[in-house]
């Protein structure tokens, strides 16, 4: 988070245009499958041009400020309609988005489900310090002691928000559930109307098995020294209630002891399970 907290101003004062897609995210909830979604319906269906880069150039990350993804820089140097990935809390978003009145995706997922995933990526993301024991990682998650923050101010954070701008509220389980139905929202709220044809190729072209095998949405084109994927798949399984296969009993207790605390103050829900 340094390199970030260092080049703060530039983040903070990222000049936004109106026609801005903003796709944000509490990380490994989902981020990159709503990316691909979106270009996808951007172009209209033509899934030939999703083709042309990787994730990360195709809606690049406006905070990162690593030698791989500058972000403020690249992004000043995108064309529009420009796609713009984020992690931030929504207190954190620059002020230009809400003043240019850009239209944003926010996708959340389980806080179980997302803080398995979060193991594994820290465990293979060279960048962020080593996660340590899974058992110790419940605990930094509970608390927040993670890159990006809390769970629960984020997923709150942004569901007090989602009334006051044009933000979409999506939810993982839901895309799992039924893919096309939460894709044609997510069409509609960009204005598009695709063919039937059309939604179900992007499902089907958006599925996890053709993004794990797709090197333009698995993460791939990153070196092995930023993320190793020798230790983990940026793909590793995309499912709801793979928390079930690492939660002992004594961190299943503890963590819904902290969840029922923390999340009395909203209407907010989540499944865990579909
Ligand atoms: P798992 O680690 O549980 O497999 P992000 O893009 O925000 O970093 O999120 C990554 C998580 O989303 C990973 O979860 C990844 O496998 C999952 N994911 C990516 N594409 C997916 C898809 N098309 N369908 C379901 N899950 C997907």
């Amino acid at each position: 988070m340094k390199p970030i907290a260092e080049q703060w101003e530039g983040v903070e004062n990222f000049q936004a245009r109106p026609d801005d897609l903003l796709v944000a995210t509490y990380p490994k909830a989902g981020t990159t499958w709503m990316q691909e979604i979106v270009d996808s319906i951007m172009n209209d269906g033509e899934l030939e041009k999703n083709k042309r880069a990787p994730t990360h150039v195709r809606s690049p990350f406006l905070e990162i400020c690593s030698l791989f993804f500058p972000g403020v820089d690249i992004l000043n140097n995108t064309p529009s309609p420009r796609l713009v990935k984020t992690h931030l809390p929504y207190e954190l978003v620059p002020k230009s988005f809400w003043e240019q009145k850009c239209k944003t995706i926010y996708v959340a997922r389980n806080a179980k489900d997302n803080a398995v995933s979060y193991y594994f990526f820290d465990l293979m993301n060279k960048c962020q310090p080593e996660p340590g024991t899974w058992d110790q990682y419940v605990e930094k998650f509970l608390k927040g002691e993670v890159a990006w923050g809390n769970w629960f101010d984020h997923v709150i954070g942004w569901w007090n928000a989602k009334d006051k701008h044009e933000i979409l509220y999506m939810f993982y389980e839901d895309m799992k559930e039924n893919p096309k139905q939460e894709i044609r929202k997510v069409m509609k709220f960009l204005g598009k109307n695709l063919s039937e044809e059309a939604l179900d190729n992007i499902c089907h072209h958006t599925s996890f098995k053709a993004m794990k095998e797709n090197p333009m949405a698995n993460y791939s084109t990153v070196p092995n020294i930023v993320l190793d994927q020798t230790v983990s798949s940026f793909m590793r399984k995309g499912e709801v209630a793979d928390w079930m296969n690492y939660f002992t009993e004594s961190q299943n207790k503890m963590f819904n002891a902290e969840y029922e605390k923390r999340m009395k103050v909203t209407d907010l829900k989540f499944r865990t399970n579909i």
